[in-house]
């Protein structure tokens, strides 16, 4: 039999493959349609696929304690997430996330008992872990009101009503540090980096007089990298958001050292005051400008 191309490979090869395509983008033809055929899925519309596959990779290397904080998490589809199915279970990478960032939490602070409250909670995916795995006494949400309408909105719906019971929300406009109480463990995840920098002390001022513990996942630094996402959402937006925050060095987050380096001034700045230190810190994956800590105030731990 005469071995020939099939209509498929016949395109391939001349369009992407033609001569003159590959003359043209040599130089950079593994970043290129050329290689889109060949070894690599185009990043600029396989966003999914890239993200189903980061949520396969986090699951094949979640440990038990992971895996069971998320058996115990119910109704984490609500919201339709994108999803796979890995050993009996659907896993999203925010509840991923939470698994992490809940265990690295538990690892150095008693959940069970204990009052928290997180700053800025998004919809609420860390907050249906901890009270899906924990005893927690009190849970208060301070974010924008609109989020807390929406935070409000789905963990009634995923929380029975006993615990859901057990949160209050708080909009930005009631935070007065001086009656908002006491709470054992303060939480920011992914937000102070996004807030102006004297309402970042004003909380950090909160937690330093209110709180014991203090856990925080955020970035390390700003990084302009418009080959990640095409600078979508426009350059007033990205001009903003490099000036939001206590860490505006812009690093490459793409050197792994880069990141190490910068996660030493992260813990200075997220340092809620004299009394505390670091009872834990380290890279929070994903993404390789995440770096989370637990700080705990001094004889309170
Ligand atoms: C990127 S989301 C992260 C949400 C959640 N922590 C997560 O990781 O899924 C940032 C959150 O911070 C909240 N936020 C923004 N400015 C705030 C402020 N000044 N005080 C409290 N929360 C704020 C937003 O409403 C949102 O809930």
């Amino acid at each position: 039999m005469k071995i020939d191309q099939n209509q498929f490979w016949k395109e391939i090869n001349e369009k992407q493959l033609s001569p003159e395509n590959i003359a043209a983008d040599f130089e950079h033809f593994k970043s290129s349609s050329i290689n889109h055929k060949i070894a690599l899925f185009n990043p600029a519309v396989n966003g999914v696929r890239y993200l189903k596959t980061v949520n396969l990779l986090l699951a094949e290397n979640l440990t038990d304690t992971e895996r069971n904080l998320l058996r115990n998490t119910n109704n984490r589809e609500v919201g339709n997430p994108i999803i796979i199915q890995h050993e009996g279970m659907s896993l999203c990478l925010d509840y991923l996330q939470a698994a992490k960032e809940v265990d690295f939490i538990s690892s150095a602070f008693k959940i069970d008992n204990s009052t928290i409250i997180e700053i800025g909670a998004g919809y609420g995916r860390t907050c249906h872990t901890l009270l899906s795995n924990f005893d927690v006494k009190e849970y208060c949400i301070v974010d924008l009101p609109n989020a807390l309408q929406l935070s409000r909105k789905y963990l009634s719906t995923v929380l029975n009503a006993a615990i859901f019971e057990k949160i209050s929300f708080v909009g930005i406009e009631d935070f007065d540090p001086s009656n908002v109480g006491n709470y054992e463990l303060a939480i920011n995840i992914d937000s102070f980096a996004e807030m102006d920098k004297e309402v970042v002390h004003e909380y950090l001022s909160f937690i330093d007089t209110h709180c014991v513990a203090f856990y925080v996942k955020n970035p390390v630094g700003k990084y302009f990298d418009k080959s990640l996402d095409g600078h979508s959402q426009g350059s007033e937006v990205i001009e903003l958001a490099l000036k939001q925050g206590l860490l505006t060095d812009i690093i490459d987050i793409d050197n792994q050292a880069n990141v190490e380096a910068a996660s030493l001034k992260f813990l200075h700045v997220y340092t809620p005051g004299p009394d505390w230190t670091a009872k834990g810190n380290a890279w929070a994956p994903p993404f390789s400008y995440i770096w989370q800590a637990l700080f705990l105030k001094a004889g309170k731990g």
